[in-house]
């Protein structure tokens, strides 16, 4: 396996935060610039924005049915906000500015304050300037423990990002490249594990660990596969499967999606285990697992993780909406709707707009479908453009409508190639203004956003 790395670097875990929902104090996170270690060692530190001194940010540690409380300082130059990715949470404590709440400014601070009615693997990240903030290091996992965990020897946290740096180590600080915001969206040049370029996990032979991964990144879409290492897909964006699925060659994790895994250690005492990242030139480690010698025997498929709370799809008498993605480049969309105005594409890209929804560049005044709580909606996604986008809806779980009117599993997050059609479908259970967006940030940031409305 080729490896890109020259150096090792230290072992370092990611800092784990105690369990909040024990004691009333808020669980404090500092937004703030911080120099770290994420290139070569020759390169020496690179300039970042983390959370509480890390980039990313501390893992959150929640129990299911806990209550969160979480104060956000913001001490960068910029507004801020923060959302907590793939929870089913009140719609105040989101963290969309400008929809639900006004930005953080700097200097000031808010308290986020909210329910976990689901265990899984999901993360936090700056909603407001996301393409700068999100690539800085305004991010973090967020963990949910079921209150019946199943049994393993480690759980990890596997957070993959790319990062844009310069020939000097310095984030690129062109966050608003017309080339980036057209085309894939900015993709980095320094792959990370956990904020390393070289993560490293000791395991033993025959251990049975737990691997969450979250894709941070801003636009990558990473091809993932496994060495040494052996077993089952368990969770999709935090939901469990109802049957744990045996794990593909290889994986694809789209930005902002979340894999849970349970493996078994094969490799043999001495070798590395690895997680693989697919480039079209071959695989490469993107986290290695040094196997000493264990006692541990083989061990069956292990049960599915506990069902989450159930919102039931019901298709019969669903409220349908059609979302059609046009745009970027080699796309063919000539004109849209910005800002009340029909504009030609070489005004669009003028003000640094490339994409439309339904004609409509950027968070129209009027929701793309609004639902009374408890209704099924049925929303057909049409990638009419040249490029893969992440749609990632908030606040709600969807679950896409398979031929023969089967569903698939739920997810937060769906990966639409180009040229593709699906129709996913959600219970509208939670009340509120959500957002219904590109994960590729430079894509929102560049008009790929709407949003759907729950009423009671
Ligand atoms: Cu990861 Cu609008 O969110
Ligand atoms: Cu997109």
């Amino acid at each position: 396996m080729p490896s890109r790395r020259s150096f090792l670097a230290s072992i370092a875990a990611l800092p784990l935060l105690p369990r909040s929902g024990w004691t009333a104090a808020p669980v404090q996170l500092a937004l703030a610039p911080l120099q770290q270690q994420i290139a070569p060692a020759q390169y020496g530190k690179t300039d970042l924005w983390g959370v509480n001194s890390s980039m990313p940010g501390p893992a959150l540690q929640a129990r299911q049915g806990d209550r969160l409380k979480v104060q956000v300082n913001n001490g960068l130059p910029q507004e801020t906000s923060m959302h907590w990715h793939g929870i089913r949470i009140e719609n105040a404590m989101d963290g969309v500015p400008g929809l639900t709440q006004d930005p953080i400014a700097p200097g000031a601070e808010f308290t986020y304050d909210f329910a976990l009615p689901d265990a899984g693997t999901y993360w936090y990240h700056s909603h407001a300037q996301s393409v700068e903030q999100v690539e800085r290091g305004i991010q973090g996992p967020l963990i949910v423990a079921e209150q019946d965990a199943p049994d393993v020897d480690q759980d990890l946290v596997l957070m993959l990002d790319d990062i844009r740096l310069t020939q000097d180590a310095a984030v690129d600080p062109v966050f608003d490249h017309p080339h980036d915001m057209s085309h894939a969206g900015r993709m980095g040049n320094v792959m990370l594990t956990n904020g390393q370029i070289e993560a490293r996990y000791p395991v033993q032979q025959g251990d049975r660990l737990r691997l969450r991964l979250i894709n941070s990144a801003n636009a990558r879409i990473f091809a993932l596969g496994l060495q040494g290492l052996t077993g089952w897909i368990m969770a999709y964006d935090g939901m469990p499967l109802t049957a744990p699925e045996e794990i593909p060659d290889q994986l694809l994790l789209a930005p902002a999606q979340r894999i849970d895994l349970i493996v078994d250690v094969t490799a043999d005492a001495g070798e590395d285990a690895f997680l693989v990242q697919f480039e079209r030139d071959g695989g490469y480690a993107q986290a290695s697992f040094p196997v000493s010698a264990g006692t541990k025997s083989t061990r069956n498929m292990p049960a599915p993780l506990p069902p989450n709370p159930d919102h039931a799809i019901t298709l019969g008498n669903a409220r349908s909406a059609t979302l059609r993605m046009e745009g970027g480049a080699m796309g063919g969309m000539r004109a849209a709707e910005w800002q009340g105005e029909t504009q030609g594409m070489r005004s669009l890209a003028q003000a640094g707009q490339f994409w439309a929804l339904n004609g409509v560049v950027g968070r129209p005044d009027a929701p793309l479908v609004r639902a009374s709580i408890g209704e099924t909606v049925k929303l057909t996604m049409i990638n009419d453009t040249a490029f893969p986008h992440a749609m990632h809806l908030h606040g709600m779980h969807f679950a896409e409508v398979l031929p023969g009117g089967r569903l698939g599993p739920l997810r937060d997050t769906l990966l639409m190639m180009r040229g593709e059609t699906r129709t996913v479908a959600f219970n509208a259970h939670n009340p509120g203004k959500w957002l219904l967006h590109c994960h590729m940030l430079s894509h929102h940031a560049a008009g790929m956003g709407t949003w759907v409305e729950v009423t009671a």
